[in-house]
């Protein structure tokens, strides 16, 4: 139930030796950087397929896409509009070209940690305030599956002179079935970038950045050369050569089958008494505009399990690896490529720990650090201690441009002492890898908190320093 989105399936996907197709632009075989045939094609079957002006094909992912996008429509020091729950590779851009960011908060969705949608209103808050704001970024569908009004935004953004750019690494897959979302291409998005190797059946880095700003075409073209390996690997391009073949071909009953598996696993989800699933009710609240149900979100609220007992639960004792954990939900990820059996054998594991539920409860269900996880986890292991709720952190407080932070003179600090400081680092729970702290922003006893707690709770926490990942850098 994770990443790639091809899952192996070598019914489904098949392909020769590896090594007899990797070839490199020798005559015949085009150029990714120039291309003028095969690959000037298979990038116009991307666009005809998604209905975007054009289409590149990526083989860096979308960090690629997105440094290449960001750097196009905007100059040194511009200043931007993000929704701070983007990836980190938005961040980077932002550091790379020196931009002033501002943000907009993503909503707080009840009974669960994931965060809600983006509001229309509030990009049109930002944009009144700022009217020199020359692009807004949105990540839709979010991790978990939450799309934002898409249209809506597209809309204010252009009332206001912007452009708009959609990190819709997570929706490669929408667009082919009445039952999933619709793309942001077709919605009036500018940029769109797509992890087609997330939820498609396509190579680990591969992606697609789609275009549908004419006068963008040139910097585009310019910023992927730079972003994107002078060598790219034609395997990696041939797989996706190979994905959208065969969705030219059988997008339509692959997508019928996928969609009818993934209904009857809800159906059967509503017989969970505990465990809960994030669902089409939240639509129309917390910004939530759609949900995509290919991401299966399990809430352990109010449980007494935290995420990452689940997830080991499901790891050891039903060997379903799920694609991440937070402290309190565990996220499943599935495509095309699953099959009915996958979806069966979670459904049964679910249901069956569901069931199980009351007597860990009883027990008060809490596994001591020092217990091995790997050996797999056994009733003895858990000890009476109390779950702790997540807490919501407040924004920051910024201090500093994140480019002038990430530049300046820094030190490591043990993380509990370093209160007040100015961090010279991104702190960001992995996965999905959007920052919690960003460069800049100043470190609160909050945050501390926050960060022990869910390391405490097994998440794992990326861009912290030291061989016990206790350290922090800050700007000196
Ligand atoms: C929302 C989001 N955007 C962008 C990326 C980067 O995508 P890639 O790994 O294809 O470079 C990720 C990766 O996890 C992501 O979750």
């Amino acid at each position: 139930m994770h990443m790639p989105g091809h899952k192996r399936n070598t019914e489904l996907c098949e392909m020769g030796n590896p090594y007899a197709i990797d070839i490199t632009e020798i005559e015949g075989f085009d150029n990714l950087h120039q291309p003028e045939g095969l690959l000037l094609s298979l990038g116009r079957r991307l666009s005809r397929m998604y209905g975007a002006l054009s289409s590149y094909p990526l083989v860096n992912g979308s960090t690629a896409g997105i440094l290449a996008g960001i750097s196009a429509t905007v100059r040194r020091g511009d200043k931007v509009l993000i929704a701070r729950n983007c990836h980190k590779a938005v961040y980077h851009g932002v550091i790379l070209l020196g931009l002033i960011p501002v943000y907009c908060y993503p909503q707080i969705v009840e009974g669960i940690t994931p965060f809600g949608g983006i509001l229309p209103e509030n990009i049109e808050e930002a944009l009144i305030t700022h009217p020199d704001i020359k692009l807004v970024i949105i990540t839709s569908p979010t991790y978990e599956g939450v799309v934002s009004d898409i249209k809506a935004i597209a809309d204010i953004t252009h009332k206001y002179g912007a452009y708009l750019l959609v990190d819709e690494a997570h929706g490669a897959h929408f667009g082919f079935h009445k039952g999933f979302p619709q793309s942001a291409v077709k919605l009036g998005a500018d940029l769109v970038i797509q992890s087609l190797h997330k939820t498609l059946p396509a190579f680990t880095q591969s992606a697609v950045l789609h275009l549908n700003a004419e006068e963008l075409i040139p910097r585009i073209r310019k910023y992927l050369a730079v972003y994107q390996s002078s060598s790219p690997s034609y395997l990696l391009l041939s797989g996706i050569d190979q994905c959208i073949h065969l969705l030219e071909e059988k997008a339509d009953s692959l997508f019928e089958v996928y969609h009818s598996r993934l209904e009857q696993f809800y159906q059967e989800m509503a017989k969970l008494k505990k465990l809960s699933l994030l669902k089409r009710d939240r639509i129309g609240k917390y910004g939530v505009y759609e949900l995509d149900p290919s991401k299966i979100t399990i809430s352990v609220q109010g449980t007494g399990l935290t995420g990452h007992d689940l997830h080991q639960l499901l790891h050891n004792k039903y060997q379903i690896m799920p694609e991440m954990e937070a402290p309190d939900y565990v996220l499943g990820m599935t495509s095309i490529c699953d099959t009915k059996e996958g979806f069966e054998r979670l459904t049964e594991a679910l249901l069956a720990i569901d069931d199980s539920i009351e007597d860990l409860r009883v027990r008060g269900y809490s596994v001591p650090e020092e217990v091995d996880h790997r050996e797999g986890l056994k009733l003895e292991d858990y000890d009476t201690t109390d779950r702790r709720v997540v807490p919501i952190m407040s924004p920051p407080e910024i201090k500093l441009l994140p480019s002038d932070a990430w530049n300046m003179p820094s030190i490591e600090l043990d993380l509990r002492k370093s209160a007040g400081q100015i961090s010279a680092a991104f702190l960001s729970l992995f996965p999905p890898g959007a920052p919690i702290l960003i460069p800049g922003e100043v470190i609160s006893e909050e945050l501390i908190e926050y960060v022990l707690t869910v390391k405490r709770l097994g998440v794992t926490v990326t861009g912290l320093t030291g061989e016990t990942m206790d350290r922090i850098e800050v700007v000196t």
